[in-house]
């Protein structure tokens, strides 16, 4: 069986994290995002290949996951020469494919009993199964209405405000069977949301709905960026490193400097060759990437820094998060939503 991870969106909620990083491989804590969904796939014997489908700088990924070996998985790429939406992407990724295949879009954290959903797909004899999940407001989601007996009745992508019927929204995890995808148009942009989907319904064939109440999330926006970190370390979604759910003490790698006299209070994490001087703050929910480095009466809270980041004496960074290669100078505050790019410099004593 094939899985196809959808992974060639380019991020544009995430900039300009996403501007050098794409998406599917912006890190959680020390890991690129898709090596969790690849965990996910594991789960499965039966899945023996895994294609992820690309456009937006594949060569950045193809270099991390290589042939798939060293996480266990066969794995290979299929690269879209332009963007051909959800729908193109999957008929392109689907190639040859006689056997039914599973689908995730590449920014989903969930812990899903994949096998489960395959196992109803087939005593259903369905042509395609959903798995839904309950979420407050589904504007930002594609809108899904099941039925009791779990037959899809309604998808509806991106509804406004007075068309929410129901709190199930799509949770991107598709099982389907190619013999469907004729109806995906080659070589041109087609939505699985906004039309295959759709075509499910309005032809009447066998569309199930699992529905699914466990940890879910969308990584796409900084927001939810953010509470995937906070989620993790409140072991809301079990995985190292916080895989043991007593919340609380700070985790750091074995490489990771604290001075005496630096203050740290979990959860937090600080990845290998982090430096913390005597006297800095590291205060809950914070993640220091590799070789980050933090200076005296910093203070560094509910925030998320990527590696080799400089944060300065007296600096005070709350609920913020920086890419790659920051200098936040001396003294420098920066405020609860602030996204900084790869490379950013706040000199001595600005105010972001
Ligand atoms: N290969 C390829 N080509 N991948 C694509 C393309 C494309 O043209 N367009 C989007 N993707 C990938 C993205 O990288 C992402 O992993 C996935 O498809 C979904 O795209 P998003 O841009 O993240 O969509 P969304 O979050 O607004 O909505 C989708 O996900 C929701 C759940 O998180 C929809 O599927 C909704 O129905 C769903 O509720
Ligand atoms: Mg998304």
């Amino acid at each position: 069986m094939r899985a196809i991870l959808l992974a060639g969106g380019k991020g544009t909620r995430l900039r300009p994290l996403t501007l050098h990083t794409p998406k599917p491989i912006v890190p959680i804590f020390n890991r690129p995002f898709l090596t969790y969904q690849l965990d996910c796939v594991r789960q499965v014997p039966e899945i023996t290949e895994v294609v992820l489908s690309l456009n937006y700088q594949p060569r950045r990924i193809e270099h991390i996951f290589g042939d798939g070996a060293a996480h266990g998985l066969h794995i290979r790429y299929a690269v879209e020469p332009s963007p051909l939406g959800t729908g193109g992407a999957i008929r392109f990724a689907a190639q040859h494919a006689t056997d039914t295949v599973v689908v995730f879009n590449g920014d989903v954290l969930t812990a899903i009993d994949l096998a489960a959903v395959i196992r109803l797909h087939r005593e259903r004899r369905a042509k395609a199964t959903i798995v839904l999940t309950p979420v407050e407001n589904p504007a930002a989601y594609g809108l899904v209405e099941a039925s009791a007996d779990g037959d899809v009745r309604r998808f509806l992508e991106k509804p406004d405000p007075n068309e929410i019927t129901c709190n199930t929204i799509n949770a991107g995890i598709y099982v389907l069977e190619p013999e469907t995808f004729d109806r995906i148009p080659a070589d041109e942009p087609y939505s699985i949301e906004r039309a295959y989907f759709p075509s499910l319904v309005e032809r009447g064939e066998t569309f199930v709905a699992y529905i699914y109440k466990g940890y879910w999330i969308d990584i796409g926006t900084p927001e939810k960026y953010q509470q995937v970190h906070r989620d993790i370390m409140d072991g809301r979604f079990l995985t190292a490193p916080f895989e043991n759910p007593s919340k609380g003490p700070p985790v750091w790698n074995a490489d990771a400097k604290v001075e005496q006299g630096a203050e740290l209070e979990g959860p937090c994490f600080l990845d290998a060759g982090v430096v913390v001087k005597a006297g800095a703050h590291i205060r809950p929910y914070t993640v220091l990437g590799r070789q980050c480095h933090v200076e005296r009466g910093a203070e560094v809270a509910d925030s998320i820094i990527w590696s080799n980041s400089w944060i300065g004496a007296d600096a005070a960074v709350h609920g913020a998060i920086a890419g790659r290669n920051c200098h936040i100078g001396r003294n420098v505050r920066v405020r609860p939503g602030a996204v900084l790019g790869d490379k950013s410099v706040a000199t001595d004593f600005t105010q972001l």
